[in-house]
């Protein structure tokens, strides 16, 4: 399936080259492809606040190569790199609170420059561990669809409809994608009859990116409203909600877009399986359970205006993005080190002391 997944590939959304950072712009898609460059760490945390990337893994890679540029900048200036690059950590750190692979992938660029050895150059140094970052995220998303798609054919062997949220895809990674590249191989593999995506409002990554992900590849994709998830669980014989998650902690409770939450109390009603797709670097262990996590609440507008123009009474509008599904809703989490059914916190634990694949 490897090959065969790779022969699939069709969409990137980040790209390093000649020490600068290029983005897709997810805020225009599908409509427009457009690509910013960027060189600075801040512009890079801009883009990250404002949309132009987005999805934990593709936010930590991001954020990797941000950092690479604010250390070319400390390098030029002269001087105590070290101390001025304290605030390039800070203004990324700062972009978006939920997704814990930011402050993994920032965590992973200090650890590499704290093991410089005298004579080492910080700067090749910083862009191979970003480099690292990216391509082992990639060999993850990979890994992780082998394993999700063994899951869905151990449950049943026919063709599937199945029920995804948000955007997990290529968009939302360093690859394939976490919860999409599990669907992705289940197409590959026959396992699909109908992949429903939930548009997710306000954003519409569901409308705009993962709709058009599948639907470029010859994926059957039919879009729904984010209200009709428990009508198509009754009437529409869903097998498995597959998401990603921002974080997931030691209990295995996983944040996720707003929305996912109330999958997850649907799916149990329904007897619906719920298996939820992410790399092990956003499994935050230092987290007790999920009431830990930061849930990034947006502007209002987000909610009372489409393209700018408002359309909603002036009322104040509540606007958070992501929210936290127990882990006793979870049939199974699936992460490139193995997979944990029934997650829980001596399994998370069991699962974290393996190696990391890659
Ligand atoms: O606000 P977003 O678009 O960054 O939220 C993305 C999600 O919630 C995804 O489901 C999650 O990051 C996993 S992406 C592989």
């Amino acid at each position: 399936m490897r090959e065969r997944l790779l022969a699939a590939e069709k969409v990137k959304a980040i790209e390093w080259k000649d020490g600068q950072l290029h983005l897709l712009d997810q805020r225009k898609l599908p409509l427009e492809e457009i690509w910013h460059t960027y060189e600075s760490a801040a512009a890079v945390a801009t883009a990250i606040r404002e949309m132009i990337v987005r999805g934990a893994p593709a936010i930590g890679i991001s954020a990797a190569y941000g950092l690479v540029l604010g250390l070319k900048a400390r390098l030029d200036e002269g001087g105590d790199w070290r101390a001025a690059l304290e605030a390039d950590f800070d203004v990324l750190a700062n972009s978006r609170p939920t997704a814990v692979n930011l402050f993994w992938a920032l965590n992973q660029m200090r650890e590499r420059l704290e093991r410089l050895k005298p004579g080492d150059d910080p700067l090749a140094a910083a862009e191979a561990q970003a480099a690292s970052i990216h391509a082992s995220d990639r060999e993850a998303n990979l890994t992780m669809a082998q394993f999700g798609v063994d899951l869905i054919r151990k449950h049943q062997g026919n063709p599937q409809n199945l029920l995804t949220h948000c955007n997990t895809g290529a968009l939302a990674t360093g690859g394939f994608g976490t919860a999409l590249g599990v669907i992705r191989g289940a197409h590959l593999e026959g396992l699909v009859e109908c992949v429903y995506a939930d548009e997710t409002r306000p954003w519409l990554q569901g409308s705009r990116l993962t709709a058009w992900e599948l639907a470029g590849e010859g994926v059957p994709v039919t879009l729904n409203a984010d209200s009709a998830a428990a009508h198509l669980m009754k009437t529409r014989g869903i097998t498995w909600v597959i998401v990603g998650a921002d974080r997931i902690t030691a209990n295995g409770d996983v944040a996720n877009k707003i929305g996912t939450y109330q999958l997850a109390v649907l799916a149990m009603h329904h007897g619906v399986r719920f298996m939820v797709v992410a790399p092990s670097s956003t499994i935050d262990m230092d987290l007790e359970t999920g009431d830990d996590i930061p849930i990034e609440e947006r502007a209002g507008h987000e909610l009372l205006e489409v393209n700018g123009q408002r359309f909603a009474a002036d009322v104040e509008a509540f606007n958070p993005v992501f929210d936290v599904t127990p882990a006793d809703l979870i049939d199974a989490i699936v992460t490139e080190k193995g997979v944990v059914e029934r997650p829980n916190a001596a399994k998370l634990a069991a699962l974290m002391s393996r190696k990391r694949l890659h």
